[in-house]
């Protein structure tokens, strides 16, 4: 128990460090104050280019894969042989990373959508979800020119693939993907009422039925 309680409190540790607070402070440069305000890849797409986007995206997908299968390996006492992670503490482990970078205890508890990390988390626990995700994911800015809906859409789709794997929406799979959709849901709500309301921020040069 008290392993399984430290690999949770690492992986949310791991969660803090934000790609887009790291790079923004090497850069000298402020994403809240711009765009969207919000400190993901998204944003700083939006407002700092494509080279510091990639640079936040790799960092929060970096830590979301590395919080899920190499903090679970961690047997005590370290150093141990890296071994598959069990399934229910890698899920933990998928949470707390991702709770890391929503609620970082450093910066008042105020961080990213978590959707990058989220985007390592599946990439390394559901590797043919995540092919469906991306398709979806890309199909829908493709489409409609909203990373956030998009987003939000990748949790649906992730829900609807455990289901059709048959496997049960109780067993570890199950529940993430149903609490991690509803987090996504939930970092996205301000997203969702712009949207609603017809003016969310949209990339219309990616689309590809401009109007
Ligand atoms: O990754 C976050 C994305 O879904 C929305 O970002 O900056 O448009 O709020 P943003």
């Amino acid at each position: 128990m008290i392993e399984l309680l430290v690999k949770v409190a690492l992986a949310y540790l791991l969660g803090t460090a934000m790609g887009g607070l790291i790079i923004a402070r090497l850069r000298g440069v402020d994403l809240r104050g711009s765009g969207s305000g919000n400190v993901g890849a998204t944003n700083a797409l939006r407002t700092q280019g494509r080279w510091f986007a990639l640079g936040v995206l790799l960092i929060d997908m970096a830590k979301g894969i590395a919080a899920v299968t190499l903090i679970p390996a961690l047997i005590w006492p370290f150093p141990q042989p890296i071994v598959l992670p069990n399934d229910w503490t890698a899920y933990l482990c998928g949470v707390a990373v991702s709770l890391g970078h929503i609620y970082p205890v450093w910066t008042g508890f105020r961080g990213g959508k978590g959707v990058a990390t989220l985007a390592g988390v599946f990439v390394a626990l559901m590797p043919q979800a995540f092919v469906w995700m991306l398709a979806g994911f890309a199909l829908t800015i493709l489409l409609s020119g909203y990373v956030s809906l998009a987003s939000m859409l990748c949790g649906v789709i992730a829900i609807v693939h455990v289901l059709f794997e048959d496997a049960s929406i109780l067993s570890a799979r199950g529940l993430f993907a149903i609490l991690m959709t509803l987090l996504i849901v939930f970092t996205h709500r301000l997203n969702l009422r712009r949207l609603i309301a017809g003016n969310e921020n949209r990339f219309e040069k990616a689309m590809l039925l401009r109007r």
